[in-house]
């Protein structure tokens, strides 16, 4: 009841004063406002430096909670937040009114999910309202997963940063859109192709497939994203001395690099790769190496898939053999 009350009272403070709430995650921390403060909005998008075309996704506390925020909430959702939530699952529908254009960017769909954290559920029930969130670090750089990345980033005067520890999964959520019979994956993350065909499998005519990049929909689909301060090549192995001649003539970049190990269980390497990232730019080196020279096909097809999808957009070059 004290926590309850206590809560309640440093939420109030915090809108009070015209301050964004840094929220933890499962995947990563948010920065997050309630969907009814244009103002704090607006904030989100300046003190991220994010470009106003690019949507945020709408955070609730129950799916009750999700379908007063769509036009029409299909038996497919349903099953898909049964499956998943609390978890790393976005759903993308048809927005109604309580959505700003603000938020979607224009688009007429929203992005949803329910968080699979204690302290993000407790927030998002105490205010009764959706607070929409990005990551909550700077346009294209690397993803906070503890509260120390966010309050680095973000002074006080703009952000309280609530801590809830360290994030269990470490990358993004995989992001679903509802379409008439298919499910079309956005974004992936740790929930895969074959876990949503699972979910939604009784029902055969519904198909799931990947987002085909003909026609970009939204920013976080195009390369150069979750970018550390110091630039990331991908090279053929994990023998960086081997291609150190050719990341200078390919690239132009002369010093020493540092190796990103990736070891052999991609849940680990989500849990932990921002972090990574992040130690590895502090160091003395001059750019981060890492290579998927070391799985198979099979794993390639697994979770590693997002893993490798975000060191991909992470890098600026790629060497070959
Ligand atoms: O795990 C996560 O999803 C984290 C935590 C904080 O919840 N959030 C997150 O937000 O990664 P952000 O803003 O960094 O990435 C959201 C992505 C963006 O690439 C955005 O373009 C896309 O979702 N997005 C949002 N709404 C969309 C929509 N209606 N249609 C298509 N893409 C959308
Ligand atoms: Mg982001």
């Amino acid at each position: 009841m004290n926590g309850t009350l206590h809560l309640a009272q440093v939420l109030n403070q915090i809108l009070t004063q015209n301050k964004l709430i840094g929220l933890p995650t499962e995947t990563v921390y948010g920065l997050a406002a309630p969907i009814n403060r244009p103002d704090l909005i607006e904030k989100i998008f300046s003190v991220k430096e994010r470009p106003f075309f690019d949507p945020l996704i709408i955070h609730v506390s129950s799916i009750e909670m999700a379908k007063q925020q769509v036009q029409h909430w299909p038996e497919v959702a349903t099953r898909l937040a049964n499956a998943f939530w609390p978890g790393p699952l976005s759903i993308i529908l048809e927005k109604n009114d309580l959505i700003s254009n603000r938020i979607t960017s224009g688009l007429k769909t929203v992005a949803i999910r329910c968080p699979n954290h204690p302290l993000a559920l407790n927030i998002i029930s105490e205010l009764n309202i959706p607070l929409a969130a990005p990551s909550a670090n700077k346009f294209g750089k690397t993803s906070p997963t503890c509260a120390k990345h966010v309050s680095d980033v973000f002074g006080p005067q703009d952000v309280h940063v609530f801590d809830g520890g360290l994030c269990q999964v470490g990358i993004e959520s995989t992001i679903v859109k509802i379409e008439e019979n298919k499910l079309i994956i956005m974004r992936q993350g740790m929930i895969l192709q074959h876990d949503l065909e699972k979910c939604v499998g009784k029902n055969k005519n519904i198909k799931v497939e990947h987002y085909k990049a003909e026609n970009i929909e939204a920013p976080g689909q195009i390369k150069h994203h979750y970018m550390p301060s110091i630039p990331v090549i991908k090279v053929p192995n994990d023998d960086l001395d081997s291609w150190t001649l050719k990341i200078k003539n390919q690239t132009g970049i002369t010093g020493t690099g540092v190796l990103l190990k990736l070891g052999d269980n991609p849940n680990l390497a989500a849990r932990d790769l921002y972090s990574n990232l992040r130690l590895l730019a502090a160091t003395s080196a001059h750019y981060i190496a890492w290579s998927d020279s070391h799985l198979d096909l099979m794993q390639l097809h697994s979770h590693w898939h997002a893993i490798l999808d975000r060191l991909n957009r992470a890098s600026s070059f790629c060497i070959e053999k």
